[in-house]
């Protein structure tokens, strides 16, 4: 066996045909079977696509570069748990096209900070980071306050998002309009439909002005961050880190 190894070893062809016959051998035992699964990412009860306001506010996150400087995937480290929440699954994120994980912390992980504030507090801190954290660097988004939120095309991008298999259905792309304004509407009698189509949406008037505006956009988006998914029900996690995150 050696003695044949020695020939290998000296002939640099032959090591090279070896080598690459044991890491295909390899690749393809590892890679073969997840072309067999429907999909690599486990279902989480709970997840569920943007709301039609919610995916408005989404969209102006990205605009706005909010990325730059925030992530939304919290890590499977006790640090990181116990700051931020039990870490991110990657159900969590399946129907962010494209995905907001991000790469750079300048400002906290937000991918659980739906719920941690109240709206008014998103609101003023949106407008002027300073008023809450005086020694934020974050800047001023208070254009948002003034703009209204373009909600016109939303069914339009919600039938794109359907063609790269976010599951919405007809029935939410015909009332898209509808449910973006019902959801920001303060006592709305037409939230007909809107809870059974997106359940856990929350609906108020998230800046307290008359129009929906761009702000009313991004805090229902801020809002709905790392609710949506049980993750009481989640079990395959290993026990110390559940525990930490109780
Ligand atoms: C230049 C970097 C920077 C940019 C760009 C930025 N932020 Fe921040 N953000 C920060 C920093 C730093 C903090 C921590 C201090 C504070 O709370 O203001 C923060 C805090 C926050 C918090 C509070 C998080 C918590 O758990 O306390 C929210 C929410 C937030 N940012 C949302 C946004 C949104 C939405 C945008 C885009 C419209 C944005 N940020 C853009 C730097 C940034």
């Amino acid at each position: 066996m050696l003695k044949h190894h020695k020939k290998i070893e000296k002939n640099s062809i032959l090591l090279l045909i070896f080598t690459v016959l044991v890491i295909s051998v390899g690749g393809i035992v590892e890679i073969l079977p997840l072309f067999r699964m429907e999909t690599t990412i486990e279902p989480v009860k709970g997840v569920r696509p943007y709301s039609p306001l919610e995916l408005a506010g989404y969209k102006i996150y990205i605009r706005e570069g909010c990325y730059n400087c925030h992530s939304q995937q919290i890590r499977p480290l006790r640090d990181e748990v116990e700051r931020y929440g039990h870490y991110s699954l990657a159900a969590e994120s399946m129907y962010d096209f494209p995905f907001q994980w991000g790469s750079k912390r300048t400002g906290p992980d937000l991918a659980r900070v739906g719920g941690k504030y109240s709206d008014e507090w998103h609101v003023q801190h949106l407008t002027h980071p300073q008023d809450l954290v005086p020694e934020s660097i974050m800047p001023g988004y208070k254009h948002l306050a003034h703009r209204g939120a373009d909600l016109d095309t939303i069914a339009e991008d919600m039938k794109v998002l359907r063609t790269i298999g976010v599951p919405y259905s007809d029935d939410m792309i015909k009332n898209a309009r509808r449910d973006a304004y019902a959801q920001a509407a303060d006592e709305s009698d037409y939230h007909d439909g809107l809870e059974e189509r997106y359940p856990k949406a929350v609906y108020r008037n998230f800046d307290g002005e008359v129009t929906t505006t761009e702000m009313d956009a991004l805090v229902a988006y801020l809002q709905i961050l790392g609710t949506l998914a049980e993750l009481k029900n989640y079990h395959s996690a290993p026990t110390t880190m559940e525990a930490s995150n109780d």
